[in-house]
């Protein structure tokens, strides 16, 4: 039985390298690389900064409304074969407004396929968008007005890109107006930074869901109060393994803080770049992790708990789960 919620996966993260060449051909690119065992050889990363220097780079290639609808429904596509029947999903708007792609060219190419996904792959979605934290708040106003002016519906709002040294405090003011506005908000915080970072986006700008969180096992305050609210953590251990965030996933503290009583989901983050999907995640978690039946089906069960669904089709998917 499977049925997940994907919380933390960001749309860009999913461009293979095979539809990296496809959209370079299809949009006359010249990519900087000799040619994809070329591009497969720089997978190889060191810390986060190193792994979105390739993620930036490689998304020159994302030029049409068409290439997003692609992306996206390749994703769809494989997600449905993972077992995920929910996805939220992030998308980064400034990394592409930047190249001079209109968001209304990202959101429309990228809802095209979204509104056909519960018929074609059974999943339902909502967009996210991330705003870019090396980049100003600022910036993230603007990025959040043009989104709104395209009249894509948007599920949420959150931050990503490089953490330590960019604090939260300025995003504030475009948190609290997409609260305003009525729409979810979550932040990545504790992947490179450290439980402060954490501490900060609960406190500053009062996320819903933390987006990582592996360094909220450094502080057991935290961990308490993390308990306490039942605030959920989307962790991504194979993410935090390809870049260094851990020694290896037989050391991930993911399970440890589930069994704390966390509310922990698990995720993909970037699946074309960190060896893979959902399914291929919980498979290394059983390897490395000795991921257990009881483990495996609470981790299901907060995915959906943690989700923007509507109450209904979390009642729904929660009964595809019954306790053992
Ligand atoms: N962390 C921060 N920003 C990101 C990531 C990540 O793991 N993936 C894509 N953008
Ligand atoms: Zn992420």
């Amino acid at each position: 039985m499977t049925a997940w919620a994907e919380l933390h996966l960001h749309l860009e993260g999913t461009l293979e390298p095979e539809l990296i060449y496809a959209l370079a051909e299809r949009n006359q690119i010249q990519l900087p690389y000799t040619g994809i065992d070329d591009l497969r050889s720089r997978y190889d990363f060191q810390d986060l900064q190193s792994f979105l220097d390739l993620y930036y780079t490689n998304m020159q290639v994302l030029l049409t409304e068409q290439d997003f609808t692609d992306l996206t429904d390749a994703y769809l596509a494989r997600a449905g074969q993972a077992g995920i029947r929910r996805a939220e999903i992030f998308v980064d708007l400034q990394a592409h407004t930047a190249r001079g792609v209109s968001a209304g060219t990202v959101l429309h190419g990228v809802h095209r396929a979204l509104e056909t996904s519960q018929d074609r792959y059974g999943i339902s979605t909502g967009l996210i968008l991330t705003f870019l934290r090396h980049l100003p708040a600022g910036d993230a106003m603007l990025a959040y007005q043009q989104a709104r002016d395209t009249g894509v519906p948007l599920l949420g709002v959150g931050l990503c890109s490089s953490e330590v040294g960019f604090p939260a405090a300025p995003f504030a003011e475009v948190f609290d107006r997409a609260r305003d506005d009525g729409l979810h908000t979550v932040a990545h915080a504790g992947e490179e930074g450290g439980a402060s970072y954490v501490a900060e986006a609960l406190d500053v700008l009062k996320v819903e869901r933390i987006d990582h969180g592996v360094h909220a096992i450094d502080d057991p305050a935290l961990i308490e109060r993390l308990v306490a609210e039942q605030i959920p953590l989307t962790m991504c251990p194979l993410s935090n393994v390809r870049l260094k965030v851990v020694p290896s996933l037989a050391v991930h503290p993911i399970l440890t803080m589930l069994n704390q009583g966390a509310k922990v989901t698990v995720n993909s983050d970037d699946p074309a770049y960190f060896g893979g999907y959902l399914d291929d995640v919980l498979a290394a978690m059983h390897t490395d992790l000795g991921l257990s039946e009881a483990a495996r089906r609470q981790l299901a069960r907060n995915s959906i708990e943690a989700s923007f669904a509507p109450d209904a089709e979390k009642a729904a998917l929660l009964q595809l789960w019954p306790a053992v």
